[in-house]
This record gives structure tokens, C-alpha cells and sequence, in this order.
């Protein structure tokens, strides 16, 4: 029997920057099959929902998004419903029993199955899955479609094997596993060719680079991050996530010696009192996590530090909260990803007693977000007045006459553009992928003219606890100023 295949998809993307990765390898693998990707569920032919299953919230509203593509099925019986990703690994076969309009369940160790499962669908007819239960092929190995621009993600390592009690990530992502250091440099390398300018190294816990057991490459996360600087021309590296545990002398070292490393460090702190990160598995305490902290600060004095919190961990009492804020407080985060704890099947700390009751997490939550709020304006009004770097990014969120980028600090600028009369072209309507937003002068003669993807130099003239605003200067030359 000839089949034919879909013609268009549409991807959907849940979760963490790591799904944003894969999911330009998913569509690398659809649009080497010869389908085209589209912006609308109602106009593809095969839907794709690349899901993470972090928390609960993050169950409940892919179950939204099924009933859209079950909807859409009813309507076109030969669209194919495909769920990847983290949620269909933790739920497999149950969840097409569940869901059965659902014709492919996808794991994220199995993403270049995808191909196969879908021939295998259209000459079978049955529902297919695959769910690896570790990596042996990385996601980075397939081929990639993504939008053009001066930002890529670069995955250099996968799963985790920390076992943090709360966590689901070591059950749906398996054991870490790193990438050989000459393919992420290939990779990097193809990267700047492409007009990359900035790169973000990913992997669940990316200062165990190479430390796992079985190991094939050599050296290590600081080592990789001395490789890619001295071995590539890239101007901007970043990485997340680090474990406070494992951030090395050595790693510090290179965040104050190495020129393309951004002062920027996501350091997920999780709880300030020792009673709730001993029960959480992170292994250390407060008091370690704060020297780490002075130590970085000792070394980079412009560092920017951004973490995760969760409140209401199975027996967080008021004390224990009162820890954490003080710790946000003492600490002067610049942002921080606030979370309320939900109990995850087969985690250890899913079989906790003492859960902390839904007003008393509420309340918690709101006074961490004050806190979160006050440090971090406080941190971005001491950029008012101040020249920063932006590497422009596109068009602001907001206001399409305006450019939005980030500073080395990871702070998001947006800047107006002040028109040179009559002589620049007005910005693009908008942003095709791949396109460039047309230039823009500066003012008084324009001495300089920024477009996405270059440096601008930004007087910044306003801050908020979530951006800044600013001015453009001109364009910068050199990437440091920031
Ligand atoms: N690997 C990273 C991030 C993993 S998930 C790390 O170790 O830091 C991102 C964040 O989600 C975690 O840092 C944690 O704050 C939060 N999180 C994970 N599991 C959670 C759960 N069961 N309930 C609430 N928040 C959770
Ligand atoms: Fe989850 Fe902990 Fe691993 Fe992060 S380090 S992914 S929180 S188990
Ligand atoms: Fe979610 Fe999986 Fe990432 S559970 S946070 S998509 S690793």
C-alpha cells in the first residue's frame, strides 16, 4: 500500500530550553521528510506537542492543547497527533489509552525514532511509541531548523542523575550523559559561520560535564568552556543549568579569565534552610551556598545571579520559609524562577507526609515574589545611567518601532531607534524568520546604523523589576562594556 505523508506540521513546545532545542531537531527531522512547517494547528497536517511534565500545572495544560488537536482530528480523521517529550515518557502506553487520539508517543531519548514511527503509522495504522531509557543518539546529532538570528542553543550534555527528591527529570530524561567536546566545537564553529553570535550551552546540570561514569571525551565543563573560547570566534557563551554542588574552583576561574564567558550565573538555590534542601537531596547547605556566592562575587563583581525557589516542600514550617527569604534577600538575586512545589508520581518526596496546605504555599509564594521583585529592581536601577552592550535580538515584545536584546548580564533591553529623517528604511512590518528587521540610524547623522544580530550600545534610562529601557548610542565594537 503507498501512503502519503503529511504535507505540514506545527509544533508546539512545553517546558524548559532543552525541549526549545529539541524541538528544532524535531523540525529538522520533518522538514528533511519534506513537510513544511506552519504557524497554525487548523493548517497541518501533522500535529506535534513536545511536552514536559516539571509539574502538574505543566500536565493540565498540554490536556488543553489535546482537545484543540482532538477537535481538529474529528475534522480531518488523517491528521497525526504525535506527543513528545518528557510527559510521554513518564506516562506511555497509559497515556494513548487515555488519549487515543494521540497516533505517536515520543520519549526524549528516542526523538530520531520519530521518522520510523511515523512511516510505520501510516502503513499500519496502529499507534506507535518509543521511549529509550537512555540517551545513545544526543538530539544534537540530528539535523536542525531553526529560526535564523544571532542566538543558538548548543546541547553539550543530557539527562541527570542527581535524583533531587522533588524532581522528575532523572526518570524522564535518564542518566547524564555527555557530548564529545570535538562535536560541540564543530557545532559552535558552524554556529558563528551562520552569523551566531551568542551560544547557550544546555544540559540539565551542565557543570557535570564529562563527569559521568563511561565518559568518552576527555576534560572538563571548564576545560570545554576554555576549548570553545580559545577554539572558536564566538563572542557571547552562556550555560544553564549549574548545581551548586558541582561549581568548581576551576569554573569560577574561567568565568573571570575567559572574554567570551557572559557575567551571568543561573544558580538554583531551591530553599534556604538546611532542613528542607537535606530532604530535597541537593548537597549543600545554606552556608555553602552563600560562600559559593561571595567566592563568585570575589571573582566577577559584576555577576549577575539569577535561581529557582520552591515553597511549600513537604514539612516547609514558617521558620524554614523565613530561611529562604532571608537568604533571597541577603543574596540580591537579579531574577528568580518561583515555583510551588507539586508532588511528581515516583519521586521520593511524592511519599512525604506534611504536606504544607494550598493558602499556606499561596501565601508563601506571594511574599517570595515581593522579595524576588524588590531585589531584582534594586539590581537593574543601578544599570540607569549607565552605557550597557545589547546584542539585538528583534523586534520589542511591545512596540514593534523598538529593538529588544540582552546585555552580557542577561538583562533585556528594549531601546527605541530614533529616526534619521526621510534617509533609513522604516522597520520591517514583520519579523519572517531568517529575515533582517531592516536598519535603523542614530540619530544626529547616524553615526552608526544596528540591525538584528549586531551590538548596539544603549544609554539606559529606565529599569523595572523585568527590564530596562534605554536609547541607542551607536554601535559597539567591542562586546564588553556591559
Ligand atoms: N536541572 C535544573 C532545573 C530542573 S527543573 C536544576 O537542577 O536546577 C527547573 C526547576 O523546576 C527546578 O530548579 C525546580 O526549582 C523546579 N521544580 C522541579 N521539580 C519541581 C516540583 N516537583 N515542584 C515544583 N518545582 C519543581
Ligand atoms: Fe532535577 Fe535536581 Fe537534576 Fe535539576 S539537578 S534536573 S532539580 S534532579
Ligand atoms: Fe520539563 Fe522535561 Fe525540561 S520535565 S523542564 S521539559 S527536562
Amino acid at each position: 500500500m503507498s501512503v502519503c505523508l503529511p504535507e505540514t506540521f506545527y509544533i508546539r513546545t512545553f517546558g524548559c530550553q532543552m525541549n526549545e532545542h529539541d524541538s528544532e531537531r524535531i523540525a529538522g527531522m520533518l522538514v528533511g521528510m519534506g513537510m513544511q512547517p506552519v504557524e497554525q494547528p487548523g493548517a497541518a497536517d501533522l500535529l506535534l506537542y513536545n511536552t514536559c511534565s516539571i509539574r502538574e500545572k505543566a500536565d493540565t495544560r498540554l490536556l488543553g492543547h489535546l482537545g484543540e488537536a482532538r477537535r481538529l482530528k474529528r475534522e480531518q480523521p488523517e491528521r497525526m497527533v504525535v506527543v513528545a517529550g518528557c510527559l510521554a515518557q513518564s506516562r506511555r502506553e497509559s497515556f494513548q489509552q487515555e488519549q487515543p487520539h494521540v497516533d505517536i508517543l515520543l520519549g526524549p531519548q528516542s526523538l530520531h525514532e520519530l521518522p520510523r514511527l511515523i512511516e510505520e503509522r501510516l502503513e499500519s495504522g496502529r499507534s506507535a511509541g518509543a521511549f529509550a531509557e537512555e540517551t545513545t543518539r544526543f538530539s544534537a546529532e540530528l539535523p536542525r531548523a531553526r529560526r535564523q538570528g544571532p542566538l543558538a542553543w548548543v546541547q553539550i550534555m543530557t539527562g541527570c542523575t542527581n535524583y533531587c527528591s522533588y524532581c522528575i527529570v532523572p526518570y524522564v530524561r535518564g542518566p547524564e550523559a555527555s557530548r564529545a567536546a570535538e562535536d560541540i566545537l564543530a557545532e559552535v564553529r558552524g554556529l558563528a559561520e551562520q552569523g551566531v553570535h551568542e551560544i547557550t550551552l544546555l544540559g540539565q546540570n551542565v557543570n557535570a560535564y564529562g563527569a559521568e561514569p563511561g565518559f568518552r571525551g576527555k576534560g572538563d565543563f571548564s576545560g570545554l568552556l576554555r576549548r570553545l573560547s580559545e577554539e572558536t570566534p564566538i563572542e557571547r557563551i552562556r550555560f544553564m543549568t549549574s548545581h551548586p554542588k558541582d561549581v568548581s574552583p576551576g569554573l569560577i576561574e574561567a568565568l573571570a579569565e575567559l572574554e567570551p564567558l557572559c557575567e551571568h550565573l543561573h544558580l538554583p538555590v531551591q530553599s534556604g534552610s538546611d532542613r528542607v534542601l537535606e530532604a530535597m537531596r541537593r548537597g549543600y547547605t545554606s552556608a555553602d551556598y552563600r560562600a559559593l556566592v561571595e567566592r563568585l562575587r570575589a571573582a566577577v563583581p559584576d555577576l549577575s545571579l539569577t535561581t529557582d525557589v520552591i515553597v511549600g516542600f513537604p514539612g516547609e514550617t514558617e521558620k524554614d520559609f523565613a530561611a529562604t527569604l532571608e537568604l533571597v534577600e541577603t543574596v540580591g538575586y537579579d531574577s528568580a524562577f518561583t515555583f510551588i512545589y507539586s508532588p511528581r508520581t515516583g519521586t521520593r518526596a511524592a511519599a512525604f507526609a506534611d504536606a504544607v496546605p494550598a493558602d499556606v504555599a499561596n501565601d508563601r509564594m506571594t511574599r517570595l515574589v515581593a522579595a524576588v521583585q524588590r531585589s531584582a529592581l534594586e539590581r537593574n536601577q543601578a544599570y540607569v545611567g549607565r552605557e550597557a552592550v545589547v546584542l539585538v535580538e528583534g523586534p520589542s515584545r511591545n512596540r514593534e518601532s523598538e529593538f529588544t536584546g540582552r546585555t552580557r548580564t542577561f538583562k533585556t533591553v528594549n531601546f527605541a531607534v530614533p529616526h534619521k529623517a526621510e534617509a533609513a528604511p522604516p522597520p520591517s512590518e514583520s519579523f519572517e524568520p531568517g529575515s533582517s528587521l531592516g536598519s535603523a540610524s542614530a540619530a544626529n547623522g547616524g553615526a552608526a546604523d544596528v540591525s538584528v544580530g549586531d551590538f548596539a550600545r544603549v544609554l539606559i534610562e529606565g529599569a523595572t523589576s523585568a527590564t530596562l529601557r534605554g536609547r541607542l548610542l551607536g554601535a559597539a565594537r567591542a562586546d564588553r562594556a556591559a
